[in-house]
C-alpha cells in the first residue's frame, strides 16, 4: 500500500469523521465530541475504513495447502496451483486463477470467505463457474505462426517417445550453425521488439519512468511505482551476442550423481531457477551462478513470506549461494504478490546478497503466446524452462541445457528422482511432455544441446 494513498484517505476520513460527529454532536450533545472514548471510537472506525480501502486486502495461505489467496479491492482471486513444480520451475501453465467471489464489498467488515460447503459425494456437481484470466488475447503475429508452423513438428508418444529419446542420446551432439542461425532469425522475428533479451527484466532503459504495467495474469494496470522504478538497473546484462556459452540448469533429478558440475561452471553465464540449491550439489550442478528465478510460493513456504527477524536471516542465508546472480522477480505476473517480491527485493539489496530485477511482463506474455501457438496449448503459460531457453537466444551463441527430464524413470528404465536436491514426489507433466518434446527437436536440430547423460 503506497503510503501516500494512505495518508491522503485517513485525512479524508478524518474530517469524515469530524463531520458525522459535529452532526451528531449538534443532534445530541456538543460535549461528545470533548469525549476521550468517543474519539477513540471513532479514530478505530476511521483505521478500518483505511484498511478497507488499501487496493490489496489480504494475502493469506487460507486452505493451508501452501498457496495463498491474492485478495484485492475488487477482485477475490485465489491461484489454483495443480502442480506447483516442475523441476523447480513453477508449473505456470497449470496456474489459474480462478475468482471465487463476488468484488470484495466495501461495507463488510471482513472479506468474503471461500465458499467451503461441502461438495455431495454422489453426482459430480457440474463445474463451478470459474473464470481463468487472461490479461490480453493472444495475438498471433503472422511470424508467430510462421514460427508455430515449422517447430510444431511433435515427436511421437509413449514407449516409441522413449526409443527415439534413447537414439538421441546415444547420438553424439553436432552444433548446426546453419539450423541454428535460420532458428535465431525466425524466433526473433515470432518475439519481435519486445521479445528481444534486453527486455527479460525491467531496466530504466526499456521502462520509462511511470510506464503503466499490465499484469499478465492478474491485476488492475497500474503505474510503475516510483520506489520500484528507482531501483531498476539501467540496463540488462542480455546485450547481443554478449555470451559465448550460457548454460540453463533444471532441477531434475537426472542430474544427481551426474558429475556435471566442472562442465556447467566452464559456462559464461549460468541460468538457475527458483533458488534451487548449489550449495553441498556442486559435483553435480556445478557453483557458477548467474541468474535465478524465483517464485513468491517458495517464500511463502520456505521462509514464511519473512514475517519475523529469524525468516529474513534464513532468507539471507538460502541467497548467499547465489553470490552476485541477478534474481529475476515475477512482481507483474498477479499485482497481489507485488508487495512481497518488492519486500524480498528490499531484504536482498540491504544484505548485499544478489541483484533483484523484475520480470517484464510484456517480454513474458510474447513468448508464452509464440509456445501456445506453436505446442497448441492455448491460454496455458509455459514453463519458466521453457521461457528461459527461447528468451537467450540474443544474448548467448551457444545454449546448454541441464536438468530437465520429466519422466520418472530414464531411457534406459532406471527411476529419476524428481529433482535433485529433494524427495517431492513426481506429479503428471503432460505438458511438461509436449515442451520437452520442442526441447528434444531443437537438440536433434543442433540447435541447443541438451545434456541428458552424466558428465565424464
Ligand atoms: C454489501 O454488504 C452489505 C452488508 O453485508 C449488504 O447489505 C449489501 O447489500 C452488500 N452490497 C453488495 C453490492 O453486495
Ligand atoms: C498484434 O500484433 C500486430 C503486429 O505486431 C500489431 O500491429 C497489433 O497492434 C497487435 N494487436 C493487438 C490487439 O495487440
Ligand atoms: C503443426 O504442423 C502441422 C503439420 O505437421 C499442421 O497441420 C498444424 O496446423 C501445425 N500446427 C500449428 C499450431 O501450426
Ligand atoms: C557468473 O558468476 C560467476 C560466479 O558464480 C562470476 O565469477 C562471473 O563473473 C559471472 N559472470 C557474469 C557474466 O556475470
Ligand atoms: C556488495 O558485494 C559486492 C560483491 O559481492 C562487493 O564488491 C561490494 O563492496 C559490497 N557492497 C557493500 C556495500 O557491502
Ligand atoms: C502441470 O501439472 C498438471 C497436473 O499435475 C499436469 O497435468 C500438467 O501437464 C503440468 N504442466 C506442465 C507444463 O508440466
Amino acid at each position: 500500500m503506497a503510503p501516500t494513498r494512505t495518508g491522503q484517505s485517513s485525512t479524508a476520513q478524518l474530517s469524515v469523521a469530524r463531520w458525522v460527529a459535529q452532526r451528531l454532536g449538534g443532534l445530541t450533545c456538543r460535549c461528545l465530541l470533548r469525549n476521550k472514548f468517543f474519539l477513540l471510537a471513532l479514530a478505530v472506525f476511521g483505521m478500518t475504513l483505511v484498511l478497507l480501502r488499501s487496493s490489496i486486502v489480504d494475502v493469506a495461505d487460507e486452505a493451508g495447502d501452501g498457496f495463498p489467496v491474492w485478495r484485492e479491492r475488487g477482485m477475490d482471486a485465489r491461484v489454483t496451483p495443480i502442480s506447483q513444480d516442475i523441476h523447480g520451475v513453477r508449473n505456470e501453465s497449470k496456474i489459474k486463477i480462478v475468482i471465487t467471489s463476488a468484488p470484495v464489498n466495501d461495507s463488510q467488515s471482513k472479506p468474503t470467505q471461500r465458499p467451503t460447503k461441502p461438495q455431495p459425494k454422489s453426482a459430480p456437481s457440474p463445474p463451478k463457474k470459474a473464470a481463468v484470466y487472461d490479461r490480453r488475447k493472444p495475438n498471433f503475429t503472422e511470424e508467430i505462426n510462421y514460427f508455430a508452423n515449422i517447430y510444431n513438428n511433435s515427436l511421437p508418444d509413449g514407449d516409441k517417445f522413449f526409443e527415439y529419446a534413447a537414439r538421441v542420446i546415444k547420438r553424439a551432439w553436432k552444433p548446426n550453425p546453419k539450423n541454428t542461425e535460420t532458428f535465431r532469425k525466425d524466433i526473433r522475428a515470432a518475439l519481435g521488439e519486445v521479445g528481444r533479451s534486453q527486455n527479460v527484466y525491467l531496466t530504466k532503459d526499456n521502462t520509462p519512468e511511470g510506464s503503466t504495467m499490465i499484469y499478465y495474469m492478474a491485476g488492475k494496470p497500474s503505474k510503475i511505482a516510483n520506489h520500484i522504478w528507482s531501483m531498476l538497473p539501467d540496463n540488462s546484462v542480455f546485450q547481443p551476442n554478449r555470451f559465448k556459452v550460457c548454460s540453463v540448469i533444471g532441477s531434475s533429478g537426472i542430474l544427481k550423481g551426474s558429475r556435471c558440475g566442472a562442465e556447467i561452471d566452464k559456462s559464461d553465464f549460468v541460468f538457475r531457477f527458483n533458488l534451487a540449491p548449489v550449495r553441498g550439489f556442486e559435483v553435480d550442478v556445478g557453483r557458477k551462478t548467474n541468474f535465478t528465478t524465483l517464485n513468491p510460493t517458495f517464500i511463502m513456504k520456505k521462509v514464511n513470506s519473512i514475517k519475523t527477524k529469524e525468516d529474513e536471516a534464513k532468507m539471507i542465508d538460502e541467497l548467499r549461494q547465489f553470490q552476485e546472480s541477478y534474481m529475476y522477480l515475477p512482481g507483474f505476473a498477479v499485482s497481489g504478490s507485488l508487495r512481497l517480491l518488492v519486500k524480498i527485493a528490499g531484504v536482498a539489496m540491504r544484505a548485499n546478497v544478489t541483484k533483484p530485477v523484475y520480470g517484464s511482463p510484456d517480454h513474458f506474455l510474447v513468448v508464452a503466446n509464440l509456445w501456445r501457438k506453436t505446442l497448441d496449448t492455448e491460454l496455458k503459460w509455459p514453463s519458466t524452462g521453457l521461457y528461459a531457453v527461447s528468451s537467450l537466444f540474443d544474448a548467448c551463441d551457444r545454449i546448454h541445457v541441464y536438468g530437465f527430464w520429466p519422466f520418472p524413470k530414464s531411457v534406459g528404465g532406471k527411476a529419476v528422482p524428481y529433482h535433485y536436491n529433494n524427495n517431492v514426489k513426481p506429479t503428471k507433466v503432460h505438458n511438461f511432455d509436449k515442451e520437452f518434446k520442442t526441447l528434444l527437436m531443437l537438440h536433434e536440430k543442433g540447435i541447443i544441446n541438451l545434456h541428458l547423460q552424466s558428465c565424464k
